[in-house]
Formats: structure tokens, C-alpha cells, sequence
């Protein structure tokens, strides 16, 4: 049951794949309480119950959404899915903490925002850079005043996937595709600098054998003039390197998405200072506990504004080239 400080909240997992089991292990070494899980292939479920001894496994996972004794889902199955278990999960009155990206496009998410605000429950996609000690310690710099404005920002995330019809990434049923798998990242980091949601926004985009994109840069820009370039590639390797060029110094990331370390050099001398903070292993737990802080009130701190901002983006562009999913067959997406 959903408790103040001091009572185990109970979590259902729904989905048994790659970013579930490391979920799964989070939560365990943080000492909170899997209570129950559900898969499609019921077989994986129990499988999973008994590699990290989860009490319940249900024999239909939908029934995850109506268990009283469940208080929070955690969603980790492809993008495609998540608006269905989404209505499912908010309308019984669960919270939700839902795998990247969030949904397909603005149009699920509003629908989720909307029911989650009916229903008085958390919604929260599960971005580990909002909840990285690295980058709170960064925006409090930020604020404080120490680097000056952002005036530019460059970000690169690129991964080699092989052309396998049999995974998520290149499958266009599967919502497959750069800029929901990788360039959420890109944009969610861009998002947390920037003054304001950027206004004018080019794009160009290449796309894989199997007809959603596989390279796709951007520009943008927003109110306060504040640039943004990323470079993003789903068959290409590429560093996965942020830099922050503000008005007095440059902040260089690698890794972004799970990042403990910057490098901050100065603009005028040249000076390179390391600010190291928090431990990558483990950024699923610094989320998951994010999302019991904002179970116990503290909403804000799951950034769900700059989520909407950053789904806004992605669906912007993908109208303007015209990508749409099977289930996206109206057209429908802003
Ligand atoms: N935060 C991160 O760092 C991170 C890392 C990787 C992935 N992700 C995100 O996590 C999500 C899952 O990725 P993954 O790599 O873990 O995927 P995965 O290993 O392919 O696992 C997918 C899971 O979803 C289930 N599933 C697939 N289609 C379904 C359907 N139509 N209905 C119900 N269940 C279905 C699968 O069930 P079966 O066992 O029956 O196939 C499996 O349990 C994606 O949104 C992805 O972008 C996040």
C-alpha cells in the first residue's frame, strides 16, 4: 500500500526484457518491494518471478491493472504498446513509471497527461537523465549562475543496429526508428538546458531498407535564440557526446543518457575541471526513487512538462516527413 516515508510502495513490472531485468535488479539492490509481474508469454513471467523471487505472477497480465495490491506499474514493453496499457493502468487508479518514449506521438500522450490528471495518479516516462545526480548538480551550477547562458548545443547519439526484423529497432510495427529510440535522449538533455521549448525546428531524415528513420539531424532554435544540433544514427556508430557552450565555458558529456562525469572548460583560459557525480550502475535506481519521491508528492521532480515538450518535437517532425506508424493510419499525431 502507498504509504509516507517508511512504507514499502509495491511495483508491477509489465514486460520481461532487457530494461525490465535491469529494473528489476535495481530495485531489489535498493532494498524496494517487487510485488508482482506480468508478461505476454506467461512462461518468461515465471521465470523472472523466480530469478528475483516476485511473489505474484499472473496468468493474464492485464490483470496487473485491477490488483489492489499494486500501487505503481512500471511499463517495459515497445513503444507501440504503451498508450493501451497506459489507459489501462491510469484509469484503475495505478501510478505509472512507462519505458522511453513514452508514447507514438503528442496525441496518446495528451490522452494519458489527461486521464493520469483525472485520476489524480503519477504519470512519468522512465528518462534517466532527469534523475542522474549529474545533472541536477549541473542545472543547480547553472542557476547558481557559474557557466554564464547557454548559447549552443551539440549533441551526437549514434548506435549500430543490425537490420533484424526480429527486434524493436528497424521494425516499423514495432514503432522502430532513430528518433523514438534515441533521439528522445538527445532531445530530453537539449530540453533541460534550454530556457524554452524550441520554436523553429528543421529536421532532414534518411531512412533504413525497412521504412522508418535511421539518420535524422536536426536544428533548432527557440525564443531566447538558444541553437540546438543533434546528429542521431540507429546503423552508425557515433559517441553519444553532449556540449554545452555557454557564455563562460563549454560543458563536455560523454554518455549522456547515463552520465556521472562532465568536463567544464573555461572559455577564456582554457582550464578543464571534472565534476563527477553519482554512479552510473545505478541510474534505474536514482529513477525509480525519483518516482516514489513524486508518489509521496513531489511531482515535479519526473519533469512530465518537458516530456510533453519533447514528444511535441518528435511528433512535429515525423508529421513533416510524413513517417507515421500502423496505428497512426489518420495521420493524427500533433
Ligand atoms: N531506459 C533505458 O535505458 C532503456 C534501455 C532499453 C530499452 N528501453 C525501452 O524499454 C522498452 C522495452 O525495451 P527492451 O529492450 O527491454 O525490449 P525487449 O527486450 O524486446 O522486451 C520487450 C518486452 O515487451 C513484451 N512485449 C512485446 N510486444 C508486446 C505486446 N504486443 N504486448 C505485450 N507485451 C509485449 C515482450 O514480451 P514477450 O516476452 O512475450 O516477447 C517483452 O517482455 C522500450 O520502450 C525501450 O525503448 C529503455
Amino acid at each position: 500500500m502507498i504509504g509516507g516515508s517508511g512504507i514499502l510502495i509495491n511495483w508491477a513490472i509489465l514486460g520481461t526484457g532487457v530494461v525490465a531485468n535491469e529494473m528489476a535488479r535495481a530495485l531489489k539492490k535498493a532494498g524496494k518491494r517487487i510485488y508482482s509481474i506480468g508478461n505476454r508469454t506467461h512462461s518468461k513471467a515465471v521465470a523472472f518471478a523466480e530469478k528475483y523471487g516476485i511473489e505474484k505472477v499472473y496468468d493474464d497480465f492485464h490483470a496487473m491493472f485491477y490488483d489492489e495490491n499494486v500501487d505503481v506499474i512500471y511499463i517495459t514493453t515497445p513503444h507501440n504498446t504503451h498508450i493501451s496499457f497506459l489507459r489501462e493502468a491510469l484509469s484503475a487508479g495505478k501510478h505509472v513509471l512507462c519505458e522511453k518514449s513514452i508514447t507514438l506521438n503528442s496525441v496518446e500522450l495528451r490522452e494519458a497527461v489527461k486521464i493520469a490528471a483525472e485520476k489524480k495518479v503519477v504519470l512519468a516516462e522512465a528518462m534517466t537523465i532527469y534523475h542522474m545526480p549529474l545533472y541536477k548538480r549541473l542545472l543547480d551550477m547553472y542557476e547558481n549562475g557559474d557557466f554564464g547562458r547557454v548559447n549552443l548545443i551539440q549533441l551526437n547519439f549514434g548506435s549500430f543496429k543490425e537490420y533484424n526484423m526480429k527486434n524493436r529497432f528497424f521494425n516499423k510495427s514495432l514503432a522502430g526508428g532513430a528518433i523514438l529510440d534515441i533521439g528522445v535522449y538527445a532531445l530530453s538533455l537539449a530540453r533541460l538546458f534550454l530556457t524554452s521549448k524550441p520554436v523553429d525546428v528543421l529536421s532532414r531524415v534518411e531512412y533504413a531498407p525497412t521504412g522508418v528513420d535511421e539518420k535524422v539531424g536536426i536544428v533548432m532554435t527557440n525564443e531566447q535564440k538558444e541553437l540546438t544540433v543533434i546528429s542521431l544514427s540507429l546503423h552508425s556508430k557515433q559517441p553519444k557526446r553532449a556540449v554545452i557552450s555557454c557564455e563562460r565555458c563549454y560543458i563536455e558529456i560523454m554518455e549522456y543518457p547515463r552520465s556521472c562525469e562532465a568536463v567544464i572548460v573555461d572559455a577564456v583560459s582554457g582550464k578543464r575541471d571534472i565534476i563527477s557525480c553519482g554512479d552510473k550502475q545505478c541510474a534505474l535506481q536514482y529513477e525509480m526513487e525519483d518516482m516514489e519521491r513524486a508518489i509521496n508528492g513531489d511531482k515535479k521532480i519526473m519533469h512530465l512538462d518537458d516530456t510533453i515538450d519533447v514528444m511535441a518535437l518528435m511528433s512535429k517532425m515525423r508529421d513533416e516527413w510524413q513517417m507515421y506508424y500502423p496505428e497512426e493510419s489518420d495521420g493524427k499525431i500533433l
